[in-house]
């Protein structure tokens, strides 16, 4: 096993204030940011706060940023990056420190509340649910979403407007509406939810402008873009400009 020492800069600090710390610290083969940020705890920092849980890419809680890019330190191979290169942890930067690496994410779950959930279909009991392979396949892969935020934080929307967060539900909560608007089963239309409508009155879709950075980031690899942000666009102008949703609108003013 080859080792070296690595330069770390990690951001210290509270709701109050901080900055960035050096750190020497030794690297093995096959490490990730995580296991440094764990050596650091147990050989020099032991009160650095950091969130984490599974260390296999699949709870969501140890997202941060390295050298600037939002990712899962746990997935993170100290390799990706050269011997001499500096590597600089910060906690994300759309949500508030609590304290060092631990940020508060309660803004996603604010924006989960908000939307109705799934609603069964009448009169079918369940283990009767039917629907096609395509209907299935796309529905799994956004439930392949970990909740890790990063797609939140990268998004410019929230991460450089933080106005927009009471009326911008962000990538992950938009991908979750489309879902359901999708859903050939959802039967929440019959109890007045018009989830369409309020994906764009509501959750803010029109302040996405497909930049497509919350795609590039996401660990799932889920193309959140394509499937989920730019089909519910389309499903939304369509029915719009659908004229007989138009006829019935007037005819309701009345
Ligand atoms: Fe994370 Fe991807 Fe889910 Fe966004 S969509 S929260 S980036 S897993
Ligand atoms: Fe933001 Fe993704 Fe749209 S990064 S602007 S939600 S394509
Ligand atoms: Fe669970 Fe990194 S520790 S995703």
């Amino acid at each position: 096993m080859t080792s070296y020492e690595a330069h770390f800069k990690v951001w210290r600090g509270d709701p109050q204030g901080g900055g960035l710390e050096d750190f020497s610290v030794e690297v093995h083969d096959g490490e990730v940011v995580l296991d440094i940020i764990h050596r650091l705890q147990a050989t020099q920092a032991p009160d650095l706060a950091v969130r984490w849980n599974c260390k296999a890419g699949k709870c969501g809680s140890c997202s941060a940023e390295v050298n600037g890019r939002p990712r899962l330190m746990c997935m993170t191979r100290m390799s990706v990056f050269t011997r001499d290169e500096t590597v600089t942890v910060t906690p994300l930067r759309a949500f508030p420190v609590v304290r060092d690496l631990v940020t508060d994410v309660s803004y996603n779950y604010a924006k989960a509340r908000e939307i109705p959930s799934f609603v069964p279909p009448p009169g079918v009991a369940a283990g009767d649910y039917r629907m096609q392979q395509v209907d299935v396949d796309r529905s799994q892969e956004f439930r392949k979403c970990i909740e890790c935020f990063l797609c939140q934080d990268t998004c410019h929307v929230v991460r450089d407007h933080e106005e927009n967060k009471t009326s911008f539900a962000g990538p992950r909560f938009l991908m979750r509406v489309a879902e359901l608007d999708m859903h050939p089963l959802d039967a929440a239309a019959g109890s007045g939810v018009d989830r369409k409508r309020a994906a764009q009155e509501e959750h803010g879709l029109g302040y996405c402008n497909i930049t497509k950075c919350c795609t590039e980031v996401c660990p799932e690899q889920i193309k959140i873009t394509d499937n989920a942000l730019i089909p519910l666009k389309e499903r939304a102008v369509d029915r719009k400009y659908d004229p007989l949703v138009w006829l019935g609108s007037r005819i309701r003013r009345r």
